[in-house]
């Protein structure tokens, strides 16, 4: 497995796990290899940490830096390394598939056959270029075939994802594609059993060999639950992949628009995704609205799809307008914050030197990501209209935070000294500790802490009417603001000598 991150380290303690095969998990980055061997996970997802630990013990999991080694070893290697977007357009940056495609080919094993699996996200044509970078670099005779396998977890529920998934998708090039190896005469044996043994030399089938390995490797995981697996091209496989996280993209900006609505025609974006979720035509998965969708897939995926199909002069126009409505959405979640914390007062001067809190900074909770997180927008949208900021997250590394945002935030270890002050108190990650750690405050624990009495729910964590009669101003998505009664507010602001004291509540 070449990359060890979120995606290649889950996919290869499952194969470990399931397929009960020999998996070798090679990364370049020596700090994390290092720490894996040392029983430590360099990410934090549920039930991996379990998972990598029987598999070592079991003896079928192990980790190395040493790519050609591992390569020469096995029958079978993933391509899982990231894809990012690339700086300025938004196509996908190939550059770590296209430099792990070179060291596999200068790797091959020679005799034998080796199957080289794209699990990378990655734009149509690249298994193409892939198979090609292999073949420039091998020995002559090496024989391989480049197949696809795009991967579909969530970080969160990555583990359960990879072992109960709806559905596998192998892309294998057609037959008219020719064999990635030197052409063998065609032969009249046992083509199953040929197939998987090289060494039967002229009645080898790389394509047949390809597809066997991959149904045999999926095998355990597809079976039991009667998953079907799907063979597909290898150019059908590459637009699966970009084609369900567009799809995925535009339920939340659709959820998103329509709580825009609810919000100023008195309805509950709740009660309306819930009753069109129920349609199994539309499905309820993905219909949450919040603060914008993030992460290391959706944004970028979205963003390399339209530049794909602008590139085949096919343009996704629904795409395209997911991506902008989604950028407009973050920053209009950061401005609904600010004023949120001078009251409504439609001056963002007033913002300046204002206290909020911020709960949450990862792109969703049960994981440690910050990448593209709709949070890590915000709080740098509202540092830069000059608010303090004091924000909390139970996973996120602070190494990577000060990374994305400098030393402008302050991180603190709790909820508590999130609110210590805050004019807002405002939750971008929907972590279950947050909802836990607010009930036990009650709004008199919030109320002792906070500057002023003010909660910008982002995630929908809390009903409106919960907060009823709390003295609280309750704002969240797609739902009418909840406003404190005057009399408790204006006591409150009282005590406020800044400028901007002067609150107006509804
Ligand atoms: N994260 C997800 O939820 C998810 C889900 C499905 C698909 N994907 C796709 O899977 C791919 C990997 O995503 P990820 O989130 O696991 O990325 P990641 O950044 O967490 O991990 C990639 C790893 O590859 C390593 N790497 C890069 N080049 C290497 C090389 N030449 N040799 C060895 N190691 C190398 C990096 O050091 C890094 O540890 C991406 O294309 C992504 O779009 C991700």
């Amino acid at each position: 497995m070449i990359g060890t991150g979120y995606v290649g380290l889950v996919s290869g303690a499952c194969f470990a796990d399931a397929a009960h095969c020999q998996v070798v998990c090679v990364d370049s980055n020596v700090g994390k290899i290092e720490a894996l061997e040392r029983g430590e996970m360099p990410i934090y997802e549920p039930e991996l940490g379990e998972l990598v630990q029987r598999n070592v013990a079991a003896g079928r999991l192990r980790f190395s830096t040493d790519l050609p080694n591992s390569v020469q070893q096995a029958q079978v290697v993933f391509i899982a390394v990231g894809t990012p977007s690339r700086r300025g357009d938004g196509h996908a940056d190939l550059s770590y598939v296209f430099r792990a495609a070179e060291a596999i080919g200068r790797s091959l094993r020679s005799p034998g056959f080796t199957l080289v699996v794209n699990k990378s996200t990655v734009p149509v044509g690249t298994a193409r270029r892939v198979r090609e970078l292999v073949a420039r670099n091998a020995a002559p005779g090496a024989r391989f075939e480049v197949v696809s396998n795009p991967e579909f977890l969530r970080q969160g529920t990555a583990v359960r994802d990879f072992m109960h998934p709806e559905r596998v998708v192998i892309g294998v090039p057609s037959d008219r594609e020719p064999a990635a190896v030197a052409q063998f005469a065609p032969g009249d044996g046992d083509h199953a059993h040929r197939a998987l043994d090289p060494d039967q030399g002229s009645h080898f089938d790389a394509k047949e060999c390809a597809r066997m390995l991959m149904a045999k490797l999926y095998g355990p995981i597809a079976r039991a639950k009667q998953v079907p697996i799907l063979f597909t091209n290898v150019e059908e496989a590459e637009l699966i992949k970009y084609a369900a996280n567009a799809f995925l993209a535009m339920k939340l900006e659709f959820a998103n628009e329509i709580a825009d609505l609810c919000e100023v025609a008195g309805a509950d974006i709740s009660a309306v995704t819930h009753a069109i979720g129920l349609d199994g035509r539309i499905g309820a998965d993905y219909l949450q609205a919040g603060p914008g969708f993030g992460g290391s897939c959706l944004p970028k995926d979205t963003r390399a799809l339209a530049r794909i199909a602008q590139e085949f002069w096919r343009p996704c126009r629904l795409v395209e307008t997911v991506i902008e409505g989604n950028e407009a959405r973050k920053r209009r979640i950061a401005q609904r914050i600010a004023l949120a914390a001078v009251a409504e007062r439609a001056d963002m001067n007033q913002v300046y030197g204002r206290c909020i809190g911020i709960l949450g900074l990862t792109f969703k909770a049960h994981t440690d990501d910050i990448r593209d997180s709709p949070a890590i927008f915000i709080v740098r949208e509202l540092v830069e209209l000059g608010a303090r900021v004091r924000a909390y997250d139970p996973r996120v590394s602070h190494r990577e935070v000060r990374q994305a945002l400098g030393d402008e935030i302050e991180l603190v270890q709790s909820v508590h000294e999130a609110a210590a002050g805050a004019d807002v108190l405002a939750v971008l990650t929907e972590w279950p500790e947050f909802r836990e750690t607010c009930a036990a405050l009650g709004p008199q624990g919030l109320d002792k802490l906070m500057r002023q009495r003010v909660l910008f729910d982002a995630r929908n964590l809390w009903r409106p009417v919960d907060w009823q009669g709390s003295g609280f101003t309750y704002h969240s998505i797609g739902r009418p603001t909840l406003y404190a009664t005057a009399d408790e507010t204006v006591e409150k602001a009282a005590l406020d000598t800044s400028p901007g004291a002067v609150h107006r509540f509804r």
